[in-house]
């Protein structure tokens, strides 16, 4: 496995995939890597030939009071995990490699980034595009794949690759989750047992209100209603939103007569994370037709 470190061997790695007639696939983490990220890298690798997963905790997509400095870094391990699964090279470069001196283009997807997350993260999604774009402008694969746990992030990408012309692929893959269903995410190291348990109010959530549909409930007000009622049942939850949106356009939906996800984010304190919180986001995407929990098939 390759370890690249600026844009030049990447563009060279690309240029050589292409020319041998072989396919690209660029998987875009932060590293810290999980189970989650590793069930990206075995979507690509079951589409291309050649995968490259870079490792690059992005600093424009971090707001003045997030945890950029305590962000989880480890290489090393990510390295080996990324060996152990197949990848072709790994590109984990300085941000001045990204960011040239005197940088001042950015990339911004407007009404897709603006609610949700973007309400709650001004300046994430920016971040998000600009890093983004610039990822496959250099690697220039053939497809790239991102998760279905950043849902938001996952429209927004399929946006501007559109909106630009972009020739790749964008790949969602379903979210991967611990055995009793916290959703995995580089950020659950900050939870100390407690909140661990705490968190789980997130999937617990996301359950009654598929439960509730299943049953018939069809207004996404008493939708809501369920799931900020399971979310106060821990204690130490902090709602930062639960809203029900189209799966596509993101726009507000009144009632599930058509799959809606439903989208929930919520703060925990946290005193392992320099900015003292840690913020979990979930969602799932409900369909009015979706069987029964538990009855017949
Ligand atoms: P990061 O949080 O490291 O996530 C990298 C990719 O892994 C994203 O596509 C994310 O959706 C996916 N992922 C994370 N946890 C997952 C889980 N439990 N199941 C399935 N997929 C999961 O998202 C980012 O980094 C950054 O914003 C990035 C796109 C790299 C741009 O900087």
């Amino acid at each position: 496995m390759e370890l690249l470190r600026t844009v030049t061997s990447l563009r060279a790695l690309s240029d050589q995939t292409r020319a041998a007639g072989r396919r690209l696939a660029l998987v875009p983490t932060m590293g810290a890597l999980h189970d989650g990220h590793l069930a990206l890298v075995a979507a690509a690798r079951r589409r291309a030939d050649v995968v490259i997963v870079s490792i690059f905790v992005n600093p424009t997509q971090f707001g003045p009071t997030e945890d950029l400095a305590s962000y989880p870094r480890t290489l090393d391990a990510d390295l080996a995990k990324c060996r152990d699964a197949g990848v072709d090279a790994v590109f984990a470069p300085a941000a001045s490699e990204l960011y040239p001196d005197g940088a001042q283009t950015t990339v911004e997807v407007r009404e897709l980034a603006k609610p949700l997350c973007g309400a709650s993260r001004p300046h994430f999604f920016a971040g998000v595009a600009t890093v983004v774009t610039k990822l496959l402008a250099a690697a220039r694969p053939h497809l790239a794949i991102f998760g279905e746990k950043d849902y938001q992030q996952l429209q927004v990408v399929r946006r501007l690759a559109r909106d630009l012309l972009l020739d790749v692929e964008i790949v969602g893959a379903p979210i991967v989750r611990e055995a009793d269903g916290l959703a995995m995410s580089s950020r659950n190291v900050y939870l100390d047992a407690p909140l661990r348990g705490e968190a789980l109010a997130l999937v617990r959530a996301l359950d009654a209100a598929e439960a509730a549909v299943a049953s018939g409930e069809r207004s996404a007000a008493a939708l809501l209603e369920t799931v900020r009622k399971e979310i106060g049942r821990a204690p130490h939850a902090d709602l930062d939103y639960a809203e029900l949106r189209d799966p596509e356009t993101l726009g507000v939906v009144e009632r599930v007569d058509a799959p809606a996800v439903l989208a929930l984010a919520v703060r925990f304190p946290a005193p392992r994370a320099a900015s003292g919180t840690v913020r979990l986001i979930d969602n799932r995407v409900l369909s009015p037709q979706s069987p029964k929990i538990g009855g017949p098939r």
